[in-house]
């Protein structure tokens, strides 16, 4: 895991299967279907790395030979938050390492003019004691990920409980982020050069949202 001075609270997981996968998402003649495995595979091996702190506690079993007090996940439920629609690409992945989470889901899309997040869709499963994993493969003007924080924030959660998972970031972003909500952990697999005219990732691999359901 890689850190940048100018952001503390970013994680950069730079592990090589995961610089490798994304090399080939990044290119513009992968396919639809594998852009979609590697996004998949790529949250795996992310989820991995966020979940390794997650508290445990025992419980008692018995094996064929003895009991034990056996390790297992203690505590606060799992809530998978894709922001729409790429998100749903890295909620897949997340879901296959912790099956018994809760999805909720925030609907944002990006007025082309101002790129300004407009939200149209907020369904959320109880908030009480929950850890939350937001995810948006695109971390680009920080806008979309700053509001859904911020729709979660607003419902008491706090920050603490949330973390923000994210393939691919522009500095311009995580600096929105980080200004934004200084507490809020992200995680990413690269922190790229910068944002266009158009407020793409650059060099970053195009619409994600795009790319990872075959729409233009
Ligand atoms: N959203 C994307 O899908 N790609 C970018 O480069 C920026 C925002």
């Amino acid at each position: 895991m890689k850190q940048d001075q100018r952001f503390p609270n970013l994680h950069i997981l730079d592990h090589p299967l995961i610089q490798h996968k994304l090399t080939h998402m990044r290119d513009r003649d992968t396919s639809t279907r594998t852009f979609r495995e590697l996004l998949r595979e790529i949250t795996l091996l992310m989820g991995y790395e966020i979940t390794r702190n997650l508290p445990l506690t025992t419980l008692r079993i018995e094996t064929p030979l003895q009991s034990l007090d056996a390790p297992v996940i203690a505590g606060k439920k799992m809530v998978v938050v894709p922001v729409l629609r790429a998100g749903i690409g890295m909620s897949d992945g997340l879901l296959e390492l912790v099956p018994s989470a809760r999805v909720g889901h925030i609907g944002v899309y990006r007025d082309p003019d101002t790129h300004r997040p407009v939200e149209y869709l907020v369904r959320l499963p109880d908030l009480a004691e929950r850890h939350f994993i937001l995810c948006d493969p695109m971390l680009a003007t920080g806008n979309s990920a700053v509001h859904a924080v911020d729709v979660l924030k607003k419902r008491g959660v706090g920050d603490d409980q949330i973390v923000f998972l994210a393939l691919v970031a522009a500095p311009e972003g995580v600096q929105v982020f980080q200004d934004a909500h200084p507490n809020v952990k992200v995680y990413v697999a690269s922190l790229d050069e910068r944002l266009n005219e158009h407020a793409y990732i650059v060099p970053g691999l195009g619409d994600a949202g795009d790319r990872l359901f075959g729409t233009k």
